[in-house]
Protein backbone atom coordinates (compact mmCIF):
# COMPACT_ATOMS: atom_id res chain seq x y z
CA UNK A 1 0.00 0.00 0.00
CA UNK A 2 1.61 3.07 -0.75
CA UNK A 3 1.73 6.31 1.92
CA UNK A 4 -0.82 8.69 1.87
CA UNK A 5 0.21 12.15 3.27
CA UNK A 6 -2.64 13.61 5.76
CA UNK A 7 -3.47 16.53 3.83
CA UNK A 8 -4.34 14.22 0.96
CA UNK A 9 -6.69 12.79 3.74
CA UNK A 10 -9.67 14.06 2.12
CA UNK A 11 -9.30 12.68 -1.42
CA UNK A 12 -9.10 8.86 0.52
CA UNK A 13 -12.70 9.75 2.19
CA UNK A 14 -13.73 5.97 2.87
CA UNK A 15 -10.61 4.11 1.26
CA UNK A 16 -8.23 2.62 3.67
CA UNK A 17 -4.79 4.12 3.86
CA UNK A 18 -1.39 4.07 4.96
CA UNK A 19 -0.68 6.92 7.54
CA UNK A 20 3.13 7.38 8.71
CA UNK A 21 4.25 10.38 11.09
CA UNK A 22 4.31 11.00 14.93
CA UNK A 23 1.83 11.40 17.87
CA UNK A 24 1.14 14.99 18.23
CA UNK A 25 -1.47 14.34 20.81
CA UNK A 26 -2.83 11.13 22.95
CA UNK A 27 -5.72 9.99 24.88
CA UNK A 28 -6.66 7.01 26.12
CA UNK A 29 -9.55 5.03 27.36
CA UNK A 30 -9.85 1.25 29.11
CA UNK A 31 -11.23 0.09 25.50
CA UNK A 32 -9.72 2.72 22.94
CA UNK A 33 -7.64 4.83 22.16
CA UNK A 34 -7.45 8.40 20.34
CA UNK A 35 -4.87 9.45 18.43
CA UNK A 36 -3.68 12.53 16.80
CA UNK A 37 -0.76 11.56 14.25
CA UNK A 38 1.27 14.73 12.22
CA UNK A 39 3.27 14.79 9.36
CA UNK A 40 4.99 17.33 7.59
CA UNK A 41 1.27 18.15 6.09
CA UNK A 42 -0.56 18.41 9.10
CA UNK A 43 -2.51 16.34 11.81
CA UNK A 44 -5.39 14.37 11.68
CA UNK A 45 -7.09 12.24 14.49
CA UNK A 46 -7.17 8.29 14.37
CA UNK A 47 -9.14 5.89 16.58
CA UNK A 48 -7.57 3.13 17.51
CA UNK A 49 -9.95 0.14 19.35
CA UNK A 50 -8.75 -2.48 21.17
CA UNK A 51 -9.60 -5.24 18.70
CA UNK A 52 -6.93 -3.43 16.59
CA UNK A 53 -3.73 -4.96 16.11
CA UNK A 54 -0.96 -3.23 18.61
CA UNK A 55 -3.76 -1.78 20.65
CA UNK A 56 -1.27 -2.29 23.43
CA UNK A 57 1.15 0.10 21.65
CA UNK A 58 -1.07 2.69 20.99
CA UNK A 59 -1.83 3.05 24.84
CA UNK A 60 1.67 3.18 25.75
CA UNK A 61 3.11 5.61 23.28
CA UNK A 62 4.05 8.90 24.33
CA UNK A 63 3.72 12.00 22.41
CA UNK A 64 6.47 12.34 19.48
CA UNK A 65 6.61 8.46 18.96
CA UNK A 66 6.83 8.08 15.75
CA UNK A 67 4.08 5.84 13.92
CA UNK A 68 3.15 3.60 11.06
CA UNK A 69 -0.63 2.71 11.05
CA UNK A 70 -3.73 1.39 8.40
CA UNK A 71 -6.76 2.68 8.93
CA UNK A 72 -10.24 3.91 6.99
CA UNK A 73 -10.93 7.46 6.85
CA UNK A 74 -14.36 8.28 7.72
CA UNK A 75 -15.71 11.97 7.13
CA UNK A 76 -16.64 13.58 10.68
CA UNK A 77 -17.24 16.91 11.36
CA UNK A 78 -16.84 17.00 14.32
CA UNK A 79 -12.98 16.25 13.55
CA UNK A 80 -10.99 19.57 13.20
CA UNK A 81 -9.78 18.47 9.77
CA UNK A 82 -13.30 17.43 8.85
CA UNK A 83 -11.93 13.90 8.83
CA UNK A 84 -10.92 10.57 11.09
CA UNK A 85 -9.32 7.62 10.28
CA UNK A 86 -10.28 3.98 12.12
CA UNK A 87 -6.97 2.21 12.46
CA UNK A 88 -7.02 -1.12 11.49
CA UNK A 89 -3.00 -1.86 12.03
CA UNK A 90 -1.10 0.45 14.96
CA UNK A 91 2.82 -0.42 15.16
CA UNK A 92 5.37 2.25 16.99
CA UNK A 93 8.23 2.64 14.94
CA UNK A 94 10.27 4.36 17.37
CA UNK A 95 8.92 4.82 21.08
CA UNK A 96 9.55 8.47 22.18
CA UNK A 97 10.35 8.96 25.75
CA UNK A 98 9.04 11.73 28.09
CA UNK A 99 8.64 14.94 25.90
CA UNK A 100 10.35 17.57 27.20
CA UNK A 101 8.66 20.16 25.53
CA UNK A 102 5.40 20.62 27.70
CA UNK A 103 2.41 23.77 27.30
CA UNK A 104 3.33 27.32 27.97
CA UNK A 105 7.28 26.99 27.95
CA UNK A 106 9.64 29.89 28.55
CA UNK A 107 11.59 31.21 24.50
CA UNK A 108 15.10 29.74 26.11
CA UNK A 109 13.81 26.59 27.23
CA UNK A 110 12.22 26.21 23.88
CA UNK A 111 15.52 27.37 22.51
CA UNK A 112 17.30 24.80 24.08
CA UNK A 113 15.49 21.95 23.25
CA UNK A 114 15.25 23.67 19.28
CA UNK A 115 15.99 20.54 17.77
CA UNK A 116 12.65 18.89 19.27
CA UNK A 117 10.55 22.55 18.77
CA UNK A 118 11.31 22.85 15.40
CA UNK A 119 9.01 19.97 14.99
CA UNK A 120 5.90 22.19 16.16
CA UNK A 121 3.29 23.13 14.11
CA UNK A 122 4.24 26.65 14.21
CA UNK A 123 7.79 26.47 13.20
CA UNK A 124 6.57 23.71 10.74
CA UNK A 125 4.13 26.30 8.67
CA UNK A 126 6.98 29.28 8.84
CA UNK A 127 9.92 26.93 7.52
CA UNK A 128 7.59 25.72 4.06
CA UNK A 129 6.21 29.43 3.65
CA UNK A 130 10.48 30.28 3.74
CA UNK A 131 10.79 27.27 1.71
CA UNK A 132 8.18 29.35 -0.93
CA UNK A 133 10.14 32.57 -0.30
CA UNK A 134 13.49 31.04 -1.62
CA UNK A 135 11.53 29.29 -4.25
CA UNK A 136 10.16 32.45 -5.16
CA UNK A 137 13.41 34.28 -5.19
CA UNK A 138 14.62 31.88 -7.71
CA UNK A 139 12.01 31.83 -10.03
CA UNK A 140 11.59 35.61 -10.19
CA UNK A 141 15.60 36.00 -11.11
CA UNK A 142 15.81 33.06 -13.52
CA UNK A 143 12.42 34.23 -15.73
CA UNK A 144 14.29 37.41 -16.13
CA UNK A 145 17.75 36.54 -17.35
CA UNK A 146 19.75 36.71 -14.49
CA UNK A 147 22.49 34.09 -13.59
CA UNK A 148 23.03 32.83 -10.54
CA UNK A 149 26.84 32.71 -9.03
CA UNK A 150 28.29 32.07 -5.87
CA UNK A 151 31.00 33.86 -4.02
CA UNK A 152 33.49 33.02 -1.40
CA UNK A 153 32.34 32.86 2.36
CA UNK A 154 35.61 33.70 3.39
CA UNK A 155 37.34 36.98 2.42
CA UNK A 156 39.40 39.63 3.97
CA UNK A 157 37.53 42.30 3.62
CA UNK A 158 34.92 44.22 5.16
CA UNK A 159 31.73 45.39 2.84
CA UNK A 160 29.86 46.65 6.25
CA UNK A 161 32.01 48.04 8.15
CA UNK A 162 34.28 46.29 10.68
CA UNK A 163 32.11 46.34 13.68
CA UNK A 164 30.24 42.87 12.48
CA UNK A 165 32.86 40.94 11.36
CA UNK A 166 33.45 37.50 12.19
CA UNK A 167 36.89 36.95 12.29
CA UNK A 168 38.87 33.49 11.84
CA UNK A 169 42.23 32.70 11.46
CA UNK A 170 43.20 31.08 7.97
CA UNK A 171 46.17 29.24 7.64
CA UNK A 172 48.22 31.74 9.71
CA UNK A 173 46.45 34.85 8.28
CA UNK A 174 43.81 37.09 9.53
CA UNK A 175 40.65 36.46 7.33
CA UNK A 176 36.59 36.99 7.93
CA UNK A 177 33.48 35.42 7.48
CA UNK A 178 31.52 37.74 4.99
CA UNK A 179 28.88 40.01 5.55
CA UNK A 180 27.65 40.70 1.84
CA UNK A 181 28.82 39.22 -1.44
CA UNK A 182 28.80 42.35 -2.84
CA UNK A 183 32.11 43.38 -3.55
CA UNK A 184 32.88 40.11 -5.47
CA UNK A 185 29.68 40.07 -6.87
CA UNK A 186 30.81 43.79 -8.62
CA UNK A 187 33.67 41.85 -10.38
CA UNK A 188 31.12 38.92 -11.54
CA UNK A 189 28.88 41.62 -12.57
CA UNK A 190 31.55 42.69 -15.12
CA UNK A 191 31.24 38.65 -16.68
CA UNK A 192 27.48 38.06 -16.29
CA UNK A 193 26.02 41.26 -16.06
CA UNK A 194 22.99 40.28 -14.28
CA UNK A 195 23.59 38.03 -11.37
CA UNK A 196 22.10 36.66 -8.26
CA UNK A 197 23.02 34.47 -5.11
CA UNK A 198 21.00 33.10 -1.73
CA UNK A 199 23.71 32.51 0.35
CA UNK A 200 24.80 32.70 4.24
CA UNK A 201 26.10 35.71 5.68
CA UNK A 202 27.63 36.63 8.96
CA UNK A 203 27.37 39.22 11.44
CA UNK A 204 29.10 39.65 14.49
CA UNK A 205 25.54 41.67 16.01
CA UNK A 206 25.93 43.17 19.43
CA UNK A 207 22.51 44.51 18.82
CA UNK A 208 20.11 42.28 20.65
CA UNK A 209 16.98 43.47 18.60
CA UNK A 210 14.12 40.89 17.48
CA UNK A 211 15.39 41.84 13.69
CA UNK A 212 19.09 40.55 14.12
CA UNK A 213 20.92 37.11 14.15
CA UNK A 214 24.73 36.30 13.38
CA UNK A 215 24.27 34.03 10.68
CA UNK A 216 21.61 34.36 7.86
CA UNK A 217 20.55 33.95 4.68
CA UNK A 218 20.95 36.77 2.15
CA UNK A 219 19.34 36.93 -1.08
CA UNK A 220 21.61 39.63 -2.85
CA UNK A 221 21.66 40.77 -7.05
CA UNK A 222 24.09 42.87 -8.35
CA UNK A 223 23.66 44.37 -12.23
CA UNK A 224 25.82 45.75 -14.72
CA UNK A 225 24.31 48.89 -16.57
CA UNK A 226 21.73 50.03 -14.84
CA UNK A 227 21.25 52.76 -12.61
CA UNK A 228 19.68 52.85 -8.88
CA UNK A 229 15.66 53.77 -10.06
CA UNK A 230 16.01 50.60 -12.49
CA UNK A 231 17.61 48.29 -9.08
CA UNK A 232 14.55 49.79 -7.20
CA UNK A 233 12.60 48.65 -10.21
CA UNK A 234 13.99 45.09 -9.87
CA UNK A 235 13.47 44.99 -6.10
CA UNK A 236 9.78 46.18 -5.87
CA UNK A 237 9.07 43.17 -8.36
CA UNK A 238 10.85 40.82 -6.17
CA UNK A 239 9.08 41.69 -2.85
CA UNK A 240 5.80 41.82 -5.12
CA UNK A 241 6.53 38.58 -6.96
CA UNK A 242 7.23 37.08 -3.34
CA UNK A 243 4.72 38.05 -1.64
CA UNK A 244 1.93 37.08 -3.92
CA UNK A 245 3.50 33.73 -4.04
CA UNK A 246 3.00 32.95 -0.91
CA UNK A 247 -0.54 34.29 -0.20
CA UNK A 248 -1.48 31.72 -3.10
CA UNK A 249 0.40 28.80 -1.98
CA UNK A 250 -0.22 29.67 1.87
CA UNK A 251 -3.29 31.58 2.46
CA UNK A 252 -4.42 29.13 5.20
CA UNK A 253 -0.81 28.88 7.19
CA UNK A 254 -0.75 32.46 6.84
CA UNK A 255 -4.22 32.91 8.24
CA UNK A 256 -3.17 30.52 11.22
CA UNK A 257 0.24 31.88 11.57
CA UNK A 258 -1.76 35.55 12.37
CA UNK A 259 -0.42 37.25 9.40
CA UNK A 260 -2.18 40.15 8.02
CA UNK A 261 -3.28 38.99 4.22
CA UNK A 262 -5.38 42.37 3.94
CA UNK A 263 -2.29 44.02 4.05
CA UNK A 264 -0.22 41.34 2.45
CA UNK A 265 -2.73 41.43 -1.08
CA UNK A 266 -1.96 45.51 -1.15
CA UNK A 267 2.10 44.44 -1.75
CA UNK A 268 1.99 45.52 -4.99
CA UNK A 269 4.30 47.75 -7.61
CA UNK A 270 5.11 50.66 -7.41
CA UNK A 271 6.64 51.09 -3.67
CA UNK A 272 7.20 55.12 -2.60
CA UNK A 273 10.23 56.28 -2.90
CA UNK A 274 10.88 58.75 0.23
CA UNK A 275 13.94 60.90 0.23
CA UNK A 276 15.82 60.38 4.21
CA UNK A 277 15.50 64.23 4.00
CA UNK A 278 11.38 63.77 4.07
CA UNK A 279 11.67 61.22 6.77
CA UNK A 280 13.35 63.82 9.47
CA UNK A 281 10.49 66.04 8.49
CA UNK A 282 8.50 63.81 9.14
CA UNK A 283 9.59 62.55 12.57
CA UNK A 284 9.58 66.43 13.52
CA UNK A 285 6.13 66.50 12.86
CA UNK A 286 5.56 63.48 14.62
CA UNK A 287 7.71 64.35 17.83
CA UNK A 288 10.29 61.81 17.38
CA UNK A 289 13.79 62.90 18.00
CA UNK A 290 16.02 62.82 14.73
CA UNK A 291 18.90 64.67 12.98
CA UNK A 292 20.45 64.68 10.03
CA UNK A 293 23.27 62.41 9.78
CA UNK A 294 21.20 59.47 12.24
CA UNK A 295 20.92 56.73 11.01
CA UNK A 296 16.71 55.67 11.23
CA UNK A 297 16.28 53.75 14.29
CA UNK A 298 13.54 50.71 15.17
CA UNK A 299 11.83 53.33 17.08
CA UNK A 300 11.60 56.10 14.17
CA UNK A 301 10.79 53.28 11.68
CA UNK A 302 7.68 52.21 13.70
CA UNK A 303 6.84 56.18 13.81
CA UNK A 304 7.00 56.35 9.90
CA UNK A 305 5.42 53.26 9.40
CA UNK A 306 1.71 54.10 10.97
CA UNK A 307 1.87 56.02 7.24
CA UNK A 308 2.18 53.07 5.00
CA UNK A 309 0.32 49.89 4.56
CA UNK A 310 2.82 48.45 1.73
CA UNK A 311 6.76 48.56 1.48
CA UNK A 312 8.47 51.78 0.45
CA UNK A 313 12.10 53.07 0.55
CA UNK A 314 13.73 55.16 1.99
CA UNK A 315 15.93 56.61 -0.58
CA UNK A 316 19.15 58.77 -0.50
CA UNK A 317 21.04 58.63 2.80
CA UNK A 318 23.87 61.12 4.14
CA UNK A 319 26.87 60.29 2.46
CA UNK A 320 28.78 60.16 5.99
CA UNK A 321 26.87 57.37 7.77
CA UNK A 322 27.13 55.02 4.34
CA UNK A 323 29.85 53.00 3.34
CA UNK A 324 32.74 54.10 0.83
CA UNK A 325 30.99 51.96 -2.29
CA UNK A 326 28.36 54.11 -2.58
CA UNK A 327 27.74 56.39 -5.59
CA UNK A 328 27.13 59.79 -4.55
CA UNK A 329 23.84 61.79 -5.49
CA UNK A 330 25.02 63.70 -9.06
CA UNK A 331 21.95 65.77 -7.89
CA UNK A 332 22.71 66.81 -4.25
CA UNK A 333 26.46 65.60 -3.56
CA UNK A 334 25.46 64.99 0.68
CA UNK A 335 23.54 62.15 -0.43
CA UNK A 336 24.23 58.63 -1.57
CA UNK A 337 21.88 57.09 -4.72
CA UNK A 338 21.21 54.20 -2.42
CA UNK A 339 17.48 52.87 -0.33
CA UNK A 340 16.56 50.83 2.40
CA UNK A 341 13.31 49.25 1.51
CA UNK A 342 11.21 49.25 4.67
CA UNK A 343 8.46 46.74 5.55
CA UNK A 344 5.48 48.36 7.64
CA UNK A 345 4.03 46.88 10.59
CA UNK A 346 5.32 45.32 14.37
CA UNK A 347 7.32 42.45 12.48
CA UNK A 348 8.54 44.56 9.20
CA UNK A 349 11.73 46.90 9.28
CA UNK A 350 14.66 47.06 6.72
CA UNK A 351 14.38 43.77 4.32
CA UNK A 352 16.73 45.13 1.57
CA UNK A 353 19.48 47.63 1.59
CA UNK A 354 21.42 48.25 -1.71
CA UNK A 355 22.51 51.38 -3.76
CA UNK A 356 23.87 52.39 -7.04
CA UNK A 357 28.05 51.29 -6.90
CA UNK A 358 30.90 54.52 -7.31
CA UNK A 359 32.64 53.41 -10.65
CA UNK A 360 35.62 55.72 -9.83
CA UNK A 361 38.25 54.23 -8.82
CA UNK A 362 40.21 57.37 -7.19
CA UNK A 363 36.73 58.48 -5.48
CA UNK A 364 36.49 54.68 -3.36
CA UNK A 365 40.69 55.28 -2.62
CA UNK A 366 39.60 58.81 -0.99
CA UNK A 367 36.67 57.36 0.96
CA UNK A 368 38.70 54.27 2.28
CA UNK A 369 41.47 56.67 3.33
CA UNK A 370 39.12 58.84 5.26
CA UNK A 371 37.49 56.00 6.66
CA UNK A 372 41.24 54.82 7.89
CA UNK A 373 41.26 51.70 5.57
CA UNK A 374 44.15 50.30 4.65
CA UNK A 375 43.40 50.40 0.57
CA UNK A 376 46.11 47.95 0.31
CA UNK A 377 42.99 45.39 0.86
CA UNK A 378 41.00 46.35 -1.46
CA UNK A 379 43.63 46.23 -4.62
CA UNK A 380 41.31 43.86 -6.99
CA UNK A 381 38.29 45.64 -6.01
CA UNK A 382 40.02 48.95 -7.35
CA UNK A 383 41.25 47.05 -10.44
CA UNK A 384 37.84 46.36 -11.63
CA UNK A 385 37.26 50.08 -11.78
CA UNK A 386 40.29 50.45 -13.97
CA UNK A 387 39.41 47.89 -16.13
CA UNK A 388 36.18 49.32 -17.87
CA UNK A 389 34.46 50.66 -15.60
CA UNK A 390 30.39 50.56 -16.14
CA UNK A 391 27.62 51.96 -14.09
CA UNK A 392 26.04 48.88 -11.95
CA UNK A 393 24.13 48.41 -9.00
CA UNK A 394 23.15 46.32 -6.09
CA UNK A 395 20.76 45.56 -3.27
CA UNK A 396 20.92 42.59 -0.54
CA UNK A 397 17.01 41.07 1.13
CA UNK A 398 17.57 39.35 4.29
CA UNK A 399 15.79 36.23 3.65
CA UNK A 400 14.34 36.21 7.65
CA UNK A 401 13.62 39.37 7.85
CA UNK A 402 11.40 38.70 4.85
CA UNK A 403 10.05 35.75 6.09
CA UNK A 404 9.14 37.49 9.36
CA UNK A 405 7.42 40.12 8.44
CA UNK A 406 5.13 37.96 5.84
CA UNK A 407 4.80 35.26 8.44
CA UNK A 408 4.09 38.45 10.97
CA UNK A 409 6.35 36.60 13.53
CA UNK A 410 7.60 38.08 16.48
CA UNK A 411 11.37 37.22 16.83
CA UNK A 412 13.39 36.37 13.88
CA UNK A 413 14.72 33.74 15.32
CA UNK A 414 11.74 31.54 14.24
CA UNK A 415 12.28 32.25 10.60
CA UNK A 416 15.75 30.42 10.41
CA UNK A 417 16.03 26.22 12.08
CA UNK A 418 18.29 26.64 13.83
CA UNK A 419 19.26 30.57 14.65
CA UNK A 420 22.93 31.82 15.16
CA UNK A 421 22.47 34.65 17.90
CA UNK A 422 24.70 36.66 20.30
CA UNK A 423 24.44 34.41 23.11
CA UNK A 424 23.37 31.08 21.00
CA UNK A 425 25.57 28.41 19.42
CA UNK A 426 23.48 25.48 20.95
CA UNK A 427 21.93 22.96 19.26
O1 LIG B 1 21.86 46.61 4.62
P1 LIG B 1 22.91 45.55 4.53
O2 LIG B 1 23.97 45.55 5.54
O3 LIG B 1 23.49 45.67 3.06
C1 LIG B 1 24.50 44.89 2.55
O4 LIG B 1 25.03 43.97 3.10
C2 LIG B 1 24.81 45.21 1.12
N1 LIG B 1 26.22 44.88 0.88
C3 LIG B 1 23.89 44.41 0.25
C4 LIG B 1 24.14 44.62 -1.22
O5 LIG B 1 24.07 45.76 -1.68
N2 LIG B 1 24.42 43.56 -1.95
O6 LIG B 1 22.20 44.11 4.56
C5 LIG B 1 21.23 43.80 3.61
C6 LIG B 1 20.02 43.16 4.26
C7 LIG B 1 19.28 44.06 5.25
O7 LIG B 1 18.40 44.94 4.60
C8 LIG B 1 18.56 43.04 6.10
O8 LIG B 1 17.38 42.59 5.45
C9 LIG B 1 19.54 41.90 6.15
O9 LIG B 1 20.41 42.05 5.04
N3 LIG B 1 20.33 41.92 7.38
C10 LIG B 1 20.15 41.07 8.43
N4 LIG B 1 19.24 40.09 8.62
C11 LIG B 1 19.31 39.42 9.81
N5 LIG B 1 20.21 39.66 10.76
C12 LIG B 1 21.14 40.64 10.61
N6 LIG B 1 22.05 40.86 11.55
C13 LIG B 1 21.13 41.40 9.40
N7 LIG B 1 21.88 42.41 8.91
C14 LIG B 1 21.38 42.69 7.70
MG1 LIG C 1 21.24 48.15 5.83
Amino acid sequence: MERTVIADIGKMSGKNVLLKGWIYRTRSGKNISFVVLRDYSGTVQCVVKDDVKGFGDAQKALIESSVELKGKVKKDERAPTGYEVQVTDFRVVGFADDFPIKEQQSPELLLDWRHLWIRSQKLNKIFRIRSTILGAIHEYYRSSGFFEIQSPSITTMACEGGSTLFEMKYFGQKAFLTQSWQLHAEALASSLEKIYCIAPSFRSERSRTRHHLAEYWHAEAEVAWIDHEESLKIQEGLISHIVQTCIKRHRKDLEELGADIKMLEKVKTPFRRLPYSEVIDIMKKKGVKMKWGDDVTDLQLRALSEDFDKPYFIVNWPKESKPFYMLENPKDPKTVLNADCIAPGDSGGEIIGGSARETDPKKILAKLKAEGTDPANYGWYLDVRRFGSVPHAGYGMGVERLTQWICNVDHIRDCIAFPRTINRIYP
